[in-house]
């Protein structure tokens, strides 16, 4: 009996009296998506074989073939000649067998201390930091390229919209400074779940910490983490900081969405405020006229799948009692996918800015459409003393009137304004224009070019 375990091949089987089928092997293996953790998980296990040399848990002998292993195995990774085999079901186990193989028994103490439960949630930390970086500075070059669009365009006026309704007439860069607010957020709130992230849950083991005389400070010291997680059995796991980042990865692209759309809009030839340069679009295989807005459209899409693995992690988390199941297996493939997502659309999305050209004409055509200075003239008539709710009432008929005429409101003769209202003088038409209009609205967070530009300052002193 002895001689007919101990060929199988399972890091776990001398416990178990028959093999598993193929299909479960299948089911429960991971390593055809883990094994892109391959990278953290060598560098948690060298962090962890060092504190055991120092700790002498192990030999500083057995340290040095286990470096000697790790970086034969990193190259033969980088060469693709490193065979992954589903029967050692994740990169765990793939990476330790194959160590093992190369440099004996110091391959076989590495686990000294340590479990794939801890060693698993380490390594996920580790991916996800990383990842976090990346995007913070993916959502820099973004900003940095809208900053360009909004200088250009700091005094090309477009409507406003509410409900859709041509409302009061904007700058677009402040129309494009919008969207630099919003990354900017999106930008903070990835660093601050980075905190959360940065914790150590190397030493917490299988469930309930290690008899060994482990030292977790060093270890966190040597992978830059902030702190060590102070429960083992929260640290093995809780995945909260993998749903945070998959919240705060859902926010970004509900901001992308939504620019999408706004994109998608103006592109349309009924709107025709913006082209998109032709390599961000495609034809239709039918209607040879046709130049769609691909990148925006799928973008818009793909947020979709972005909002679904958020729900997907946070109902895997939600039935689990303390302290680690396989269930967390689980929160890799939603949270690689949402990874490649973000970085993907961001990274497009900062070219995609450099290659808008923006149709100030149309733009201004649909600003004159629309009564878009209506708030104007009331408020010119509060600044001559009338309550502002009487005034409201009095452009209100004005507008009314010209609705029935077909005209705009700067088409009324002074006599035909002061028909609504007394107050009404020859001063009155260098406010209804759009110039004097967005000029007007002068104030922080404001839509006057000069304030554009002063935002557009400030955001770049703080990106550089
Ligand atoms: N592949 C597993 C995961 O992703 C690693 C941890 C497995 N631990 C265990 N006790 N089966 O979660």
């Amino acid at each position: 009996m002895t001689a007919q375990l101990s060929k199988k091949s399972e890091a776990w089987s001398a416990r178990f009296n028959e093999p598993v089928s193929d299909l479960v092997k299948r089911y429960t293996a991971s390593v055809f998506f883990d094994k892109r953790l391959a990278q953290v998980d060598i560098q948690g296990s060298l962090a962890h074989a060092e504190m055991l040399a120092h700790q002498n848990i192990i030999s500083q002998q057995d340290h040095a073939e286990i470096q000697r292993g790790m970086a034969q195995i990193q190259e033969e990774i980088a060469s693709g000649k490193f065979e992954w085999l589903l029967d050692l079901e994740d990169v765990h186990l793939n990476i330790e067998k194959r160590l093992t193989e190369l440099v004996g028994d110091a391959g076989k103490r590495l686990h000294t201390g340590r479990s794939r439960n801890d060693q698993v949630a380490t390594d996920i930390r580790l991916y996800v930091r990383s990842e976090i970086d990346n995007i913070v500075g993916l959502l820099r070059d973004l900003r940095l390229a809208l900053l360009d669009l909004a200088e250009k365009h700091a005094d090309t006026i477009l409507p406003g919209f509410t409900h859709m309704q041509v409302a009061q007439p904007i700058t677009f860069g402040h129309h494009m400074l919008a969207y630099v607010e919003m990354f900017s957020r999106d930008a903070e709130r990835m660093l601050d779940c980075r905190k959360r992230v940065n914790r150590l849950p190397l030493g917490a083991a299988a469930l309930a910490g290690t008899t060994f005389p482990i030292d977790r400070e060093r270890v966190a010291r040597t992978l830059d983490f902030e702190d060590v997680c102070h429960n083992s059995l929260d640290a093995v796991s809780d995945r909260d900081f993998a749903i945070e980042f998959c919240a705060a990865a859902a926010l970004i692209m509900t901001h992308v969405s939504r620019m999408s759309e706004e994109l998608v809009i103006w592109m349309s030839p009924r709107v025709g405020f913006i082209d998109i340069a032709d390599r961000f679009c495609t034809g239709s295989s039918i209607m040879p006229q046709k130049k769609n807005p691909d990148v925006p459209e799928l973008a818009r899409g793909k947020t979709g799948r972005v909002n679904g693995h958020l729900i997907a992690l946070l109902t895997l988390m939600k039935g689990q009692p303390l302290a680690y199941n396989k269930d967390n297996q689980e929160d890799k493939e939603p949270l690689f996918d949402t990874v490649d997502t973000v970085v993907d659309t961001l990274r497009i999305f900062a070219d995609m800015a450099t290659g808008i050209t923006v149709k100030p004409d149309a733009m201004r055509a649909a600003a004159l459409q629309g009564y878009a200075t209506a708030t104007d003239l009331a408020d010119y008539l509060v600044k001559k003393g009338l309550p502002f709710r009487d005034a409201h009432e009095a452009v209100a008929h004005a507008v009314r009137a010209c609705v029935d005429r077909g005209c705009d409101l700067s088409d009324l003769t002074l006599e035909e304004m002061r028909v609504f209202s007394s107050l009404i003088e020859a001063d009155i038409f260098e406010v209804l224009t759009l110039e004097g209009s967005v000029a007007a609205r002068n104030h922080v967070g404001g839509t006057a070019p000069q304030q554009v530009r002063l935002a557009i300052a400030r955001h770049r002193s703080k990106l550089n």
